[in-house]
């Protein structure tokens, strides 16, 4: 598997707590057949010590798909990599880059940029218990740290283990001061440096990440040496954009898909869901920005989001906002004519 995912990561969508759950994988499956997808992060102790296996529950339908680890204890990522790798996920990845508060409390995350010794260990502990393939996603550093130092000894001693493809979110963390959302968007991008480090260690697998909020981006980076570009919030707010052309340009296969398709290949699984007692809202919350930027779209988002969370609500509504849609197009198209 891994000559395909090193494929498979030439663009990936970035695991995003709450957002990236497997109703919003499900939908950038249909939306993309080759993108590599990312789980929210699991922490290790929530499954290992907290049991909640649960949380590793996915669709077969997502493969190639990746778990996010959280945490720093050797063993437990070893264990939690384990369960992972039974539950049948592609990739286990290790999460040195979230500055959540929370995070930082439990010793992991982005503050692990600081002991990259123990990533290294963690690292090797989680590629002795799976022969799937250990990544990390790492900052280029936290805080008063000279990245241009940091970044290179960092994915030295790590890669040392035999880890060869990591995403590197091109800011720093600032770990005092900063919400995790300021995190995202403050810290200056420094996109060189990551490019550098594809010089530097050219047989390495890296993804650059943040703040690319388009495919012809995303081929600038590819064009320019990188291995694989990492999208977050662009490919959540504008899901269609990022990744309905993402086949045929990215990875020379495939057609671009029809969003107005893939929400009717969404109807069966939102059938399935709500029948099971799920809420139809839970799946279409990661369906409203479909539309965005074409006729339609606030009428698409209105009624799915006003309605869908009302007792009873299932596909026909999302078969009634469809209509929205599809009428606005061709109001639009005869306009033009
Ligand atoms: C809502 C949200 C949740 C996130 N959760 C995680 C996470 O669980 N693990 C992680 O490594 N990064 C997480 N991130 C960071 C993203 O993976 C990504 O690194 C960041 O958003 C920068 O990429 P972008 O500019 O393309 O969004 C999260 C980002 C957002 C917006």
């Amino acid at each position: 598997m891994a000559k395909d995912l090193n494929t498979a990561a030439r663009l990936s969508v970035a695991p995003m707590m709450d957002w990236t759950d497997r109703h919003c994988r499900y939908l950038h499956r249909l939306l993309s057949r080759e993108t590599l997808l990312y789980t929210e992060m699991v922490t290790a102790p929530a499954l290992v010590r907290g049991g909640a296996v649960h949380l590793l529950d996915f669709n077969e339908e997502e493969h190639p798909v990746a778990l996010q680890l959280g945490g720093s204890d050797p063993a437990e990522l070893a264990q939690a990599a384990k369960l992972s790798e039974e539950r049948g996920y592609d990739e286990v990845n290790l999460n040195c880059g979230c500055p959540s508060d929370r995070v930082q409390s439990g010793t992991f995350g982005a503050v692990l940029m600081r002991q990259p010794t123990l990533v290294a260990d963690c690292v090797k502990a989680m590629q002795d218990a799976v022969s799937v393939e250990v990544t990390v996603k790492c900052r280029i550093g936290v805080d008063d740290q000279d990245p241009h130092e940091v970044l290179p000894a960092f994915l030295e001693e790590v890669s040392a283990t035999g880890c060869n493809r990591f995403t590197i979110h091109a800011r720093k963390a600032w770990l005092q001061g900063l919400s995790p959302k300021e995190n995202r968007d403050i810290p200056p991008l420094d996109y060189d440096l990551v490019h550098a480090m594809k010089a530097r260690f050219p047989e390495l697998h890296l993804s650059l990440n943040g703040g690319v909020t388009s495919l012809a981006e995303a081929q600038v980076h590819l064009d320019r040496g990188l291995d694989g570009v990492m999208i977050g919030r662009s490919a959540y707010h504008q899901p269609a954009d990022i990744l309905c052309a993402a086949d045929p340009q990215i990875y020379g296969t495939g057609e671009v898909t029809d969003p107005v398709t893939v929400v009717h290949q969404m109807l069966p699984y939102i059938e399935n869901h709500v029948s099971a007692g799920g809420k139809l809202g839970q799946v279409t919350r990661h369906m409203l920005g479909l539309f965005a930027g074409k006729p339609g779209a606030r009428q698409w988002r209105r009624i799915l989001s006003e309605n869908a969370h009302k007792p009873g609500a299932g596909p026909d509504l999302v078969v009634e906002a469809l209509a929205a849609v599809t009428g606005a197009a061709e109001a639009a198209e005869r306009q033009a004519v």
